[in-house]
């Protein structure tokens, strides 16, 4: 995560050019690198696709896109105009190794120290477009390679990805995205965890009861059914999103901020995850899947009537899981982690709970418990981080209530928050990994969700109906009140 020098030039080359992800997210967050004089002059982008536009043709649909999901603040006509000098179009068959020519020539016109090919495609397409760049020689070690989720549907298909990509780019060339990585307040975990020495005693079994870690959207799944039917939010959010939360929240301190020195900690965390048996699936995972409901204040369908899902499907939109930790630090502490579709908001947060005094001597609520200190950590959709402690209430008698100690990052630093994408990219660049997911950490990763995958498809009783709008299916709540906990609720 240190501050690698930015090359004085460099190509990057979006396959999927036409794509969602390059169109909406990609050129966007490019545009903002460009508009914060973060780009070197000399910086080319390359958007390849299947379709067959012209270059005028693209800049027009880029634009309008663009936008769309720029925020009117950023947006200044004359900066994009400036922005899309940089940018040029060619239609590709991805699968024809012919096709290669062009861009190798196009890459040859303008050299630069470094190459970036980022793979915004099916994962099906990542060994043969690793081909054959290979083969016009586009491999070398100025050049690296981008690959998006998912990241294979199972152990066995991300191994594969893995081999047939390591055929022909060393590990240090790869960088796998995982885009929560690279939102800011992610990173200031790490600075609250390693740049604070005032946690780090209290940051154990002895003094946190329990972790919950948070993914909410409100949102369905749209109009990417076709993809999400064979995906569930198993494999969409909990194997990648909020596994990488849990290192984060449960790693040792790294020695620095090198790229290998972060992620070696984060492959022990996921080194201690405790496996799964049968057993354990059945009583510490919940999977939903979500009904009719009310949304927003509007009627929304349920899961099943959203277009390309077969009627009779048990794919998940909802996961609650236990996940433990078997090591020293984080023995007997569950990380409760949750996310799903439909839910009545969007939101991610992490929340560390205290545990509660051992001995009480305030008078306690008519409740007959008082809850314990906790520290919440809100990654989006606004950022902040609040340490709730009990403070005595105004008045004569010694009754405490919860009071909250409050960072808002918006309110505190005036300045813009990057999108996760611009930092991500930039860091593609500078050639900076230490966001990126090794892949031992991915096949680790694969390796614990996997038996949990394997007993819901032999599980003929499918996901737990909830309605659109509401917390999902009410088992979740008791995978938490079984251990004497409660999810945790900001309101
Ligand atoms: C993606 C998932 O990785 O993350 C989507 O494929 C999900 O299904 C998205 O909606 C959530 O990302 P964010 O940044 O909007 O929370």
């Amino acid at each position: 995560m240190s501050q690698l020098p930015f090359p004085e030039s460099f190509n990057l080359v979006f396959f999927g050019g036409t794509g969602d992800l390059v169109t909406r997210k990609l050129l966007p967050a490019m545009y903002q690198c460009h508009k914060n004089g973060q780009l070197v002059e000399s910086g080319r982008l390359y958007c390849l696709g299947r379709q067959n536009y012209t270059r005028d043709e693209y800049l027009a649909i880029v634009e309008d896109k663009a936008r769309q999901f720029v925020p009117k603040a950023d947006w200044d006509d004359d900066v994009w105009t400036a922005f899309s000098e940089r940018l040029s179009y060619d239609k590709i068959d991805a699968e024809r190794p012919d096709e290669y020519e062009l861009l190798k020539q196009r890459l040859a016109d303008s050299p630069a120290e470094v190459t970036v090919f980022f793979l915004s495609v099916a994962p099906s397409l990542f060994a043969v477009i690793c081909t054959n760049l290979a083969r016009q020689g586009l491999n070398g070690p100025n050049c690296r390679v981008v690959l998006e989720k998912p990241l294979g549907h199972d152990l066995a298909s991300s191994n594969a990805i893995t081999a047939e990509v390591g055929k022909h780019y060393q590990e240090r060339q790869v960088y796998r995205i995982d885009h929560y990585l690279g939102k800011e307040s992610v990173q200031n975990l790490m600075a609250l965890r390693f740049g604070n020495a005032l946690f780090e005693p209290l940051w154990r079994r002895m003094w946190i009861s329990n972790v919950q870690i948070t993914i909410a959207e409100d949102v369905g799944i749209g109009s990417r059914g076709g993809f999400y039917d064979g995906t569930g939010a198993l494999r969409d959010m909990v194997q990648n999103h909020l596994l990488q939360l849990l290192c984060f929240v449960a790693m040792e301190p790294p020695a620095s901020l090198d790229s290998d020195a972060i992620r070696n900690e984060k492959l022990k965390v996921l080194e201690c995850l405790v496996p799964f048996t049968e057993e354990d699936v059945h009583a510490k995972t919940v999977r939903g899947q979500y009904r009719a409901g009310v949304s927003g204040g509007h009627p929304v369908a349920g899961y099943l009537e959203e277009k390309n899902i077969p009627a009779d499907s048990k794919t998940e939109t909802f996961v609650a899981i236990k996940a433990e930790i078997a090591n020293w630090r984080w023995a007997g502490v569950p990380f409760y982690l949750f996310t799903g579709k439909r839910l009545p908001t969007r939101l991610a947060e992490i929340v560390i709970h205290f545990h509660d005094v051992p001995h009480h001597i305030f008078p306690l609520p008519s409740s007959g418990s008082r809850a314990p200190s906790k520290l919440v950590i809100r990654l989006q959709p606004d950022e902040y981080i609040r340490l709730y402690l009990n403070a005595k209430a105004p008045g004569n008698s010694m009754e405490l209530q919860p009071v909250s100690l409050d960072l808002d990052f918006a309110g505190k630093f005036k300045t813009r928050r990057a999108e996760g994408y611009e930092r991500l990219l930039l860091d593609t660049i500078r050639g900076n990994q230490a966001l990126f997911v090794r892949q031992d950490e991915l096949e680790l990763a694969w390796r614990w969700v996997e038996p949990v995958l394997n007993t819901w498809a032999s599980d003929p009783s499918g996901p737990k109906p909830y309605a659109a709008g509401t917390w999902g299916p009410s088992a979740s709540s008791a995978l938490l009140s079984r251990d004497g906990f409660g999810w945790h609720d900001e309101g």
